[in-house]
């Protein structure tokens, strides 16, 4: 049997989409600068970037990623592990560690390979890793690139934890995993009830915080919120959001971390994260502790955005961030709705299953500190017209 066979007319889920002209991905902005972008002539308010504090467009992280290019030229060439370590990287993970209250910090060419590295060099044969069921897809492939048995309990429900905990031997080594802000509906892992549980149950935590630097526990993430920073031991974080780069790191005790920088395989086989991108995820920190008011101000957009579309009659689920879904629970719908947005001039992205249970389908919106009430009132008419044209509020 020819191994291609499956793919003779393509992927088709996405031709039957694209036959119904409600294909929306793989579009290719002409202009992506921050609250607007461009494709072609039409322009959009992007309400679907992860750029939160909006630095792609700070002229100190421009120019820090510019001057790192002409000093270090575009690529260290190596992994982190041999040629591929600059006295840039070291600053960063210092300044990182600093940021989060850990003692170290260790930098990954992307946010997804932390997980995919982490997680197996941590998890080992007779032990077990818990995650959420609603965590990021890069925990998922963590756990299965490791030799330990993963578990997973219901999203955000403890007595479903406890029951896993509570399942496992007491002698095997245990680490829980959960998403600060869970990245698609914007809801925020009750840390105060999960820490307790660990510690009855043996467990290590690991929370990953790619959407929640630079907005929960001003800026320091998800245990800086709760005040709870020396009760988890593994904070992970990417450049690829608030930190307008691309990258990513774990931060955690100087011990385990030696550990995992000479035990992960993502980190020992692939080239070191461009001095570019470091440098400009260390501007990004700079102004993050120099401009806290962007912090705040993009609290305050979510705040705001979550209240209106609540009294619009939008279903936005238990989002407490300016992480917003709008749940439509119907896969052709959210298309349709996101074509409608679309064409009005506001740009979304559509979650369809199986990224997302049938019934959970929803249009990802996400707002960043730079927009302006115009835009957002703008967003909101467009919105409710929209919602009412298309039964959905
Ligand atoms: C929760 C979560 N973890 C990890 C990642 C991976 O980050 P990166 O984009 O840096 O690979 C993402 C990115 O979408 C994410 O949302």
């Amino acid at each position: 049997m020819d191994i291609f066979k499956k793919c003779l007319g393509g992927y088709q889920p996405a031709q039957k989409v694209r036959a119904a002209g409600l294909y929306p991905y793989f579009i290719p902005l002409t202009n992506n600068e921050g609250t607007e972008s461009s494709i072609g002539d039409r322009n959009l308010i992007m309400i679907g970037s992860n750029n939160y504090l909006g630095l792609t467009m700070h002229p100190q992280v421009r120019q820090a990623a510019i001057d790192a290019i002409n000093t270090y030229g575009p690529s260290c060439s190596g992994s982190r592990f041999l040629n591929g370590t600059l006295e840039l990287h070291l600053e960063l993970e210092r300044q990182l560690a600093s940021w989060v209250g850990k003692e170290a910090a260790l930098v990954f060419s992307t946010g997804y390979q932390v997980n995919v590295g982490t997680i197996p060099a941590i998890v080992g044969r007779n032990d077990y890793v818990i995650t959420d069921k609603d965590d990021h897809a890069s925990i998922v492939d963590g756990c299965k690139l490791s030799y330990g048995k993963m578990k997973r309990f219901i999203h955000n429900d403890m007595a479903s934890l406890e029951h896993v905990l509570a399942s496992l031997p007491e002698e095997v080594g245990k680490l829980v995993v959960v998403d600060g802000i869970f990245s698609m509906g914007g809801d925020i892992a009750p840390l105060p009830e999960i820490i307790p549980l660990c510690k009855q149950y043996g467990a290590r935590l690991m929370v990953d915080d790619a959407h929640s630097l630079g907005i929960l526990g001003g800026g320091r993430g998800t245990a800086a919120h709760f005040d709870m920073t020396d009760d988890v031991d593994l904070i992970m974080g990417t450049f690829s959001k608030s930190f307008a780069s691309l990258g990513g790191f774990i931060a955690g005790d100087a011990d385990v971390l030696d550990y995992i920088q000479h035990t992960a395989r993502s980190l020992i086989f692939s080239a070191s994260i461009p001095p570019a991108n470091a440098a400009a995820a260390l501007a990004s920190l700079e102004v993050m502790r120099k401009e806290p008011e962007r912090i705040a101000r993009l609290n305050e957009i979510g705040a705001f955005m979550r209240r209106r579309y609540r009294a619009l009659g939008f279903d936005i689920g238990a989002t407490e961030t300016p992480i917003i879904p709008i749940l439509i629970r119907d896969d052709i719908k959210t298309l349709q709705t996101w074509k409608a947005l679309f064409e009005a001039g506001v740009y979304t992205n559509p979650v369809l299953s199986p990224a997302v249970p049938p019934d959970r389908t929803l249009l990802r919106t996400s707002y960043i500190a730079t927009h302006t009430a115009a835009q957002l009132e703008k967003v909101l008419a467009i919105m409710e017209q929209v919602g009412q044209e298309l039964g959905i509020i």
